[in-house]
C-alpha cells in the first residue's frame, strides 16, 4: 500500500497571517485596496512592482488579483515569512523573491531589475530607524522610473487631534480584548503556532537566530530613533528625490503615504 504525503497547506498559513495582522489593523484590506488603486491609476494594468518587506506576500496577492498582468519582485529578510510566501506563489512566474536586508546599503544590487513602475510596502518600515529609513527613501527614488509611484502604509500618526486619537484608540483596544476572548491570535501566539508546525519548525529556528524570537517579550533596550509622524515621511520623500508626496488614507494610528517620482 502506498502512503500519500499531504501537500503543505501554504494557504492556511497565508490566511492565518492575514487574520493575525487584521487583529491589529481591522482596516488592513481597505488600505490594500487604496494602495492597489494608486498603483493602477499611476502605473497602469501591467506594472512592474517591488513589494518591499513583503512578509508572506499579502500585498502581492491583492495586487495580482486586481492586476493579473503585473510582475512583482518581493523582498524580505525573514526566512519563515518568505517560506510561506514562496509556497503561496509556487509556480507563479509573475513573482520572484529576493532575500535582502533593507538596511544594507547594497540591497538594490540584489534586485533582478534596475527600474520599477511602483514600490509598495505595508506595516514594515517602522522597523527602521530614522537615518536608514531616509537613506532607503533615496534608494527608492533611484529605483522608480520618472512618474513611478511609492506607497507606504504603516504606523504613522497625525498628532493634531490627541483627544480624538485617544477615544478611537480606547474603542480599538476594547474591540481587540473582545476578539482575544473569542480566540483571535496575536503576534506572539502566531509565531508560537508557526514554530510548532513541522512544516515550518526548521525555518522558525533560523528566523529566531537571525531576527530574534517574537514568542517572548523583547528585553528593554536602548530607545530607538524612529519617525512616527506622517509629516516626517512626506517631507523626507520630497527631500530624497520625489516630486510630490501626500497622505492618501489614514486611520487613528496609521497612514498610507503616496509619492510620485
Ligand atoms: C509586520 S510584517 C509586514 C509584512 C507584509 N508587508 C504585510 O503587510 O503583511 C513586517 C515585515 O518587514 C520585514 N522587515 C523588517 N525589517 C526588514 C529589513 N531590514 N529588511 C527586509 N525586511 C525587513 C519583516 O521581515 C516582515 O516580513
Amino acid at each position: 500500500m502506498t502512503s500519500i504525503t499531504p501537500l503543505p497547506d501554504w494557504q492556511y498559513w497565508q490566511r492565518s497571517w492575514d487574520r493575525q495582522q487584521e487583529w491589529y489593523m481591522p482596516d488592513r484590506e481597505e488600505r490594500f485596496r487604496v494602495m492597489t488603486d494608486a498603483v493602477e491609476a499611476v502605473a497602469g494594468r501591467a506594472p512592474r512592482v517591488l513589494d518591499l518587506a513583503c512578509g508572506t506576500g499579502s500585498i502581492t496577492d491583492r495586487l495580482l488579483r486586481r492586476l493579473p498582468d503585473a510582475e512583482v519582485t518581493a523582498v524580505d529578510i525573514d526566512p519563515l515569512l518568505l517560506t510561506i510566501a514562496r509556497g503561496h506563489f509556487s509556480g507563479d512566474r509573475r513573482v520572484s523573491f529576493v532575500v535582502a536586508d533593507l538596511t544594507d546599503p547594497g540591497w538594490t544590487g540584489l534586485l533582478p531589475h534596475t527600474s520599477y513602475d511602483a514600490v509598495v510596502t505595508a506595516t514594515a518600515l517602522h522597523w527602521l530607524d530614522t537615518a536608514p529609513l531616509a537613506r532607503l527613501y533615496g534608494d527608492l527614488a533611484g529605483l522608480l522610473r520618472a512618474g513611478g509611484v511609492f506607497l507606504n502604509a504603516d504606523h504613522m500618526k497625525d498628532e493634531s487631534a490627541p483627544g480624538l486619537n485617544a477615544a478611537l484608540h480606547t474603542l480599538h483596544t476594547e474591540r481587540q480584548a473582545r476578539a482575544r476572548e473569542e480566540g483571535a491570535v496575536d503576534w506572539a501566539d502566531w509565531w508560537h503556532a508557526a514554530a510548532t508546525d513541522p512544516l515550518l519548525s526548521e525555518v522558525a529556528a533560523e528566523r529566531f537566530a537571525l531576527l530574534g524570537d517574537p514568542r517572548r517579550p523583547k528585553p528593554p533596550g536602548e530607545p530607538r530613533d524612529r519617525p512616527s509622524a506622517t509629516r516626517w515621511h512626506v517631507e523626507t520623500l520630497l527631500a530624497r528625490g520625489f516630486s510630490e508626496a501626500r497622505q492618501l488614507w489614514c486611520s487613528t494610528s496609521d497612514s498610507l503615504v503616496a509619492a510620485l517620482r
